[in-house]
C-alpha cells in the first residue's frame, strides 16, 4: 500500500496540522510505503516572497523530522523537486471541466478570506490530483477539508482513463484522521488564516500564552461544567491519555475546577507531547546540511516513481511514441 500526503509551506505549523494530519503520517510510516512532501508549488498561491518560502519549506521539513518522521522509513521531499507534477497537472487540466473546479469549497473559502483568486488558486485541486496520481498512491491521509480534493482527484483520473481508453491512473482513497477538525483558541477550526492557532514550535512561554487565550464561557469555578461544550477540553481530549481525559471530564461535571486550572493542565500535556520533539528539532536544526540531504535523497526516489507514471501518461495521450520504441 502506498501512502501519500502533502502539507503546504505557508506559515508555522500548529496543533491542527499535527493532530489532523502529521501525527497520522508519522504513524503510517511504520505500516506502509510513505511519500510525504512539502507542497511549495501550492504555497505559491499565497506566498510571493522567495526568502520566506524557502524558510517555511525548510521549517516544515524540520518540524516533520522533529516530530518523528524517520527518513530511513518514509520519504520526505519538496514538491518542486519533482517538476513532472506540473506537467501532469497540465495534462489533467485538459480533461477537467471548469464546473468541477468551480464547485470546490476550499477555493470559495479562500477567496472569501481575501486570498487573491488567481488561476493557480482555481487550479489548485488539479495540481493536488497530479501529486496524488503521479505516485500511483493508494491512501491519502488528510483532514476533512481536503476530502473533496481527493474526490475530485478520482474524477480526474477517471476522466483521463476514459478519454484515452486505458486504465493508466490509479484511483486513490482518502483516509480521514482521528481528529478531522481541531478547534482553535476561538472555537472555530484552527487555521493559520484565522489567527487562532497554538503553534507547535513557538517557545514554551508563547504556547502557554496561546493556551491561556482559549475562549471559555463565564461559568463560575464551583459550578458543574459540560466538558463537551468547552474548547479547552476539546483540545485536552485530543492530547491527553484516556485516563486523564476521563478524570478531567469527571472534575468538570462535579464542579470546583476553573477554566484557568484546566488550561494549565492542557499546557502541561502539550508540553509533555511536544517537548521531546522540540529537543529533537533543535538538534537537527544545528546540522545545517541534514535537512537538505534528507529532502534531496527522498526526491530522487519520488522522481523515479513519478517517471514510470509519466512514461505511461505521455504514451497514452500521444506525447511520446509507443513504449519500447525510440522517442
Ligand atoms: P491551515 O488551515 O492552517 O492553512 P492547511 O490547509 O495548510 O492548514 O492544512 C494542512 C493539513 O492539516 C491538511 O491535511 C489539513 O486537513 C490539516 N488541518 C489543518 N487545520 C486543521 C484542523 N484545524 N483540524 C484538522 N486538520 C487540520
Ligand atoms: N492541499 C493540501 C493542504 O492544503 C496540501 C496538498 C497538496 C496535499 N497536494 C496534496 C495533500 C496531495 C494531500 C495530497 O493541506
Amino acid at each position: 500500500m502506498r501512502v501519500l500526503s502533502g502539507i503546504q509551506s505557508n506559515g508555522k505549523l500548529h496543533l491542527g496540522n499535527y493532530l489532523g494530519a502529521i501525527k497520522q503520517h508519522i504513524e503510517l510510516q511504520h505500516e506502509h510505503e510513505c511519500f510525504f512532501f512539502i507542497a511549495n508549488y501550492h504555497s505559491l498561491t499565497t506566498v510571493h516572497d522567495a526568502a520566506l518560502l524557502r524558510t517555511y519549506t525548510h521549517d516544515v521539513a524540520l518540524d516533520y523530522l522533529g516530530l518523528g518522521l524517520d527518513p530511513a522509513k518514509a520519504n520526505l521531499f519538496r514538491q518542486s523537486d519533482v517538476p513532472e507534477v506540473a506537467e501532469l497537472a497540465w495534462i489533467l487540466s485538459t480533461v477537467t471541466g471548469r464546473g468541477l473546479l468551480e464547485r470546490a469549497t476550499s477555493y470559495k473559502d479562500k477567496v472569501a478570506k481575501g486570498i487573491s483568486p488567481s488561476m493557480g488558486l482555481m487550479c489548485y485541486p488539479i495540481l493536488m490530483a497530479a501529486d496524488i496520481l503521479i505516485y500511483r498512491s493508494d491512501l491519502v491521509p488528510v483532514g476533512k477539508d481536503q476530502v473533496q480534493h481527493v474526490e475530485m482527484t478520482k474524477d480526474m483520473a477517471q476522466a483521463f482513463n476514459a478519454a484515452f481508453g486505458r486504465s493508466v491512473l490509479k484511483l486513490p482513497q482518502a483516509r480521514l484522521n482521528e481528529a478531522p477538525v481541531v478547534p482553535g483558541v476561538d472555537g472555530q477550526k484552527m487555521s493559520k488564516s484565522y489567527g487562532n492557532t497554538i503553534n507547535l514550535f513557538d517557545d514554551a512561554a508563547q504556547i502557554r500564552k496561546q493556551i491561556m487565550n482559549i475562549k471559555t464561557d463565564s461559568t463560575p469555578v464551583e459550578a458543574p461544567k459540560n466538558p463537551d461544550d468547552c474548547n479547552v477540553f476539546a483540545l485536552y481530549r485530543l492530547m491527553a491519555s484516556p485516563d486523564e481525559v476521563t478524570l478531567l471530564g469527571e472534575r468538570y461535571r462535579a464542579g470546583g475546577i476553573g477554566y484557568g486550572e484546566a488550561k494549565k493542565l492542557l499546557a502541561d500535556v502539550v508540553q509533555r507531547v511536544l517537548g521531546p520533539a522540540r529537543v529533537r528539532r533543535e538538534k537537527l536544526a544545528a546540522d545545517s546540511r541534514y535537512v537538505e540531504d534528507v529532502l534531496v535523497e527522498s526526491a530522487k526516489k519520488a522522481r523515479a516513481a513519478a517517471a514510470g507514471t509519466m512514461a505511461d501518461v505521455r504514451e497514452a495521450c500521444g506525447l511520446a511514441t509507443a513504449r519500447g520504441s525510440d522517442r
